[in-house]
C-alpha cells in the first residue's frame, strides 16, 4: 500500500462506494486531519463546464479555514473567479477577496486571488533574473511576447505553472511560507496534461541557460508530493470519460500525482432499495400515488398521478445511469467527494456551502 498523497490506495475517507476501508486506511485516516495534508499546490482541472472554477473557489475558502492564507490562481484569463466572488476584475498582483471558512475553534484566513498572463508572468520573470523591467514593457508594446509565445507554446505554460510554483515556495523575511496553499484554476482536462509537463515541452526551446533552471524549478514543485491535481466532474459519460483518461495519463507521466475526485452537481433521489429499479422500469402504482394525491387535496389526482410517475421514472433512469459513471469513476481508485447541485445564482452563500461539503469530506 502506498501512503502518498494522490496515489491509488491509503489515503482518506473518501466517499466512494468502493473505497477500500482495510484497516491500514483506517490506521492512517487516524492520523490526518484532511486527504492532502503536506499538499501545497491544489492543481483543479476537469472538464469545461463541470464546475471547474467554482470548485477551486470552494476548495480555497476550505483550505483557508483555521486562519490559514491561501492564494487562488486563474490562468485561463477569463475572470471567472472574480465572477464567482462577485469582486472587481482581478489584476496580475494578489488580491485579498475573501474570508475562509470559519470553524468552531478559529476565525476563516484570507484567501487572496490574482490572474496569471504569460506577458506579465514574462515580464516579473525578466526583472527577477535581469532587472529588465523596462524591457519587458517595450517588448511586450512590440508584441514580441506574443511571438515568443506562440512558437513556444511549452514557454506560455511554464510561465503560468511558473507563477504557482513561486506563490508555493516564497517565503517572507522570517522564512516563514507566505501561503500556507495555492489552488489553481487549470485549463480542461484534454489539456492538463501537457500545460503541467513543462519542463519536456521547454526542453527543445532551451537546452540550457536560465529558462531551462526555471523550468527545472517549475517542475520539481510539480513533480514533489506537495502537488496534486484534483479532477471535477458531473455524473455523466463524456466528463467521466475525461476524468478517467486525465487520471491515466498523468498516470503514464509519471510523477505527477493525481488528487481526488469531485463528483459537482450532484441531486441524488432517495428512494428506498429496490424501488430505484423499480420506478425506472415505469413499475410505479399510479392508483396508491393518486390516492395519496387526492387525500392531500388535489385535484385532477389520476391525471397528476401519471405526470409525476413519468418524472420519477425518467429521474430514475437518469439515477441509475449516474451509479454506473460513479462505479467507472471508482475504478480509477482516487479519493472521491461529491457536492450538491446548487439552485438558482450560488453566490457567496452557496460558495460556502460548497467548501463546507469539501472540509466534512476531509478533502480540505
Ligand atoms: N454545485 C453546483 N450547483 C449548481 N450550479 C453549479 C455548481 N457548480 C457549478 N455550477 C454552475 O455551473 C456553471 C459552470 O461552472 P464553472 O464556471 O465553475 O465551470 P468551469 O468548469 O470552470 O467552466 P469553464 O470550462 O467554462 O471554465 C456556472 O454557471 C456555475 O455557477
Ligand atoms: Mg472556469
Amino acid at each position: 500500500m502506498q501512503a502518498a498523497n494522490g496515489h491509488p490506495a491509503g489515503v482518506g475517507r473518501a466517499a466512494c462506494a468502493t473505497w477500500p476501508a482495510g484497516p491500514d486506511n483506517l490506521a492512517i485516516v487516524a492520523t490526518r486531519d484532511t486527504d492532502w495534508d503536506g499538499v501545497r499546490l491544489h492543481v483543479v482541472t476537469g472538464k469545461g463546464g463541470t464546475g471547474k472554477t467554482t470548485v477551486a473557489g470552494a476548495l480555497a475558502l476550505a483550505l483557508a479555514a483555521d486562519g490559514k492564507k491561501v492564494l487562488l490562481i486563474e490562468v485561463e484569463g477569463r475572470q471567472g473567479i472574480a465572477q464567482l466572488f462577485d469582486v472587481p476584475p482581478l489584476p496580475y498582483s494578489e488580491r485579498r477577496i475573501a474570508v475562509g471558512l470559519g470553524t468552531r475553534a478559529h476565525q476563516g484566513g484570507d484567501v487572496f486571488a490574482l490572474v496569471a498572463d504569460p506577458e506579465s508572468a514574462l515580464i516579473e520573470y525578466l526583472e527577477m533574473f535581469y532587472s529588465l523591467r523596462h524591457a519587458g514593457t517595450a517588448l511586450a508594446r512590440l508584441g514580441v511576447m506574443d511571438f515568443a509565445t506562440t512558437i513556444a507554446p511549452g514557454l506560455r505554460d511554464v510561465l503560468l505553472t511558473g507563477k504557482a510554483a513561486e506563490a508555493v515556495r516564497r517565503k517572507d523575511d522570517k522564512r516563514r511560507r507566505t501561503y500556507d496553499a495555492v489552488v489553481m484554476d487549470a485549463p480542461p482536462t484534454g489539456r492538463i496534461g501537457r500545460f503541467l509537463n513543462v519542463s519536456s515541452e521547454v526542453s527543445d526551446l532551451a537546452r540550457v541557460g536560465p529558462i531551462r533552471g526555471h523550468a527545472d524549478t517549475v517542475q520539481k514543485v510539480i513533480r514533489s508530493p506537495e502537488t496534486v491535481v484534483h479532477f471535477v466532474t458531473v455524473l455523466e459519460e463524456m466528463p467521466v470519460q475525461e476524468t478517467l483518461d486525465g487520471i491515466a495519463e498523468l498516470r503514464t507521466l509519471g510523477g505527477i500525482r493525481p488528487g481526488g475526485i469531485i463528483v459537482n452537481m450532484t441531486r441524488p433521489l432517495n428512494l428506498p432499495p429496490g424501488q430505484l429499479e423499480a420506478a425506472a422500469n415505469s413499475d410505479i402504482d399510479q392508483a396508491q400515488l393518486a390516492l395519496g394525491l387526492k387525500a392531500a387535496g388535489l385535484d385532477d389526482s389520476a391525471n397528476l398521478a401519471a405526470a409525476l410517475a413519468a418524472e420519477l421514472t425518467a429521474e430514475a433512469k437518469t439515477a441509475l445511469g449516474q451509479q454506473l459513471q460513479q462505479q467507472q469513476l471508482d475504478t480509477a481508485r482516487q479519493p472521491c467527494y461529491h457536492l450538491p447541485w446548487l439552485s438558482g445564482d450560488i453566490g457567496l452563500a452557496g460558495l460556502y456551502r460548497l467548501a463546507s461539503a469539501l472540509r466534512e469530506q476531509k478533502a480540505a
